[in-house]
């Protein structure tokens, strides 16, 4: 491990890992093994790679907030610990081929993996536009970053103490119009993709969410992270983020159904049994 540090909120490690850097693209996603060698905590931590950098061969960053034990451990680690991680995971954004307008939608630490699009959209000549939101202030993640990057950049903080007072989707409508996007990128809580989602088909655009479902391998063996998606047949299958996700076209995320299996999804008993794959 090279190097931690505070963002705001926020711990910032920044690992080794020449492997993962060389074949990372926005949106892919770290599992990082933590507690040590001896602990009961057997199932890896999901994070998104923020950047990845040429030094020392490769390196590779990833931002969280401390929620429960394993995180906790993170954030004590120092530089020169060694970290286990395993990636890159996941199916990344896909990007438009043509330089369109896109809007950026980030919900707390879910900001930190657009940084990577943005940089692979501004390449591709698309112009970028952030939307960063979060409870308060010192959550919203890389707001210096995104207005530096973005040609425009719309904070919106719960408590007001930073931006515009209310959440992403309040100011959304208005982003997309003035900017006029055509495509819309997101990464957040679910109510939060749930909301972005909604706007963006209001205005008939293209909307890529990434989900943080709860994972237990990453590796697409546990089934812990299914969610309902509809498939390009209309067929509702539950498939699993850490392979087929995180990110997914918003439209096709049944948000008001995930943590269930929706009666008409495949294999369920209103559902067909045609093969899944
Ligand atoms: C694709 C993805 C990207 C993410 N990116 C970020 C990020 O950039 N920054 C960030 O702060 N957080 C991110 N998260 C959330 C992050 O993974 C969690 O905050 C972290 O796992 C919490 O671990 P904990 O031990 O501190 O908390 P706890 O809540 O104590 O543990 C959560 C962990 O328990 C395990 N678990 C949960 N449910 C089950 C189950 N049913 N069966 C087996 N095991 C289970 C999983 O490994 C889960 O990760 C991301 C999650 C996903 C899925
Ligand atoms: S986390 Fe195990 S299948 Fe997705």
């Amino acid at each position: 491990m090279l190097t931690t540090r505070r963002v705001d909120a926020y711990h910032a490690l920044t690992v080794v890992a020449p492997g993962i850097a060389e074949r990372f693209r926005p949106g892919h996603f770290v599992g990082v093994a933590v507690g040590g060698a001896q602990t009961s905590m057997l199932t890896r931590r999901a994070f998104s790679v923020h950047d990845v950098k040429p030094d020392y061969g490769g390196t590779v960053e990833f931002v969280f907030t401390v929620r429960g034990p394993g995180t906790a451990w993170l954030a004590e680690r120092r530089a020169r610990d060694t970290l286990d991680l395993v990636g890159p995971l996941g199916r990344p954004f896909p990007l438009p081929r043509d330089p369109v307008t896109c809007v950026l939608v980030g919900g707390e630490y879910g900001s930190a993996t657009l940084f990577p699009v943005a940089d692979a959209l501004q390449q591709r000549g698309c112009r970028v536009d952030f939307v960063l939101g979060a409870i308060s202030a010192d959550r919203v993640f890389g707001a210096l970053r995104a207005r530096r990057m973005g040609e425009t950049t719309t904070l919106t903080t719960e408590d007001g103490s930073v931006g515009m007072r209310g959440r992403v989707t309040d100011v959304l409508p208005g982003v997309i119009a003035d900017v006029r996007a055509d495509a819309v990128y997101a990464c957040g809580p679910m109510p939060m993709l749930r909301g972005v989602t909604a706007v963006a088909v209001e205005f008939d655009i293209p909307v890529q969410v990434a989900v943080e479902e709860q994972m237990a391998c990453g590796t697409g063996v546990c089934m812990t992270c299914v969610l309902p998606v509809i498939g390009d047949d209309g067929v509702t299958r539950m498939v699993r983020s850490c392979v087929e996700g995180p990110v997914f076209r918003g439209e096709r995320v049944r948000f008001d159904d995930v943590g269930t299996i929706p009666f008409d999804a495949l294999g369920a008993p209103g559902g067909g049994t045609r093969n899944a794959g």
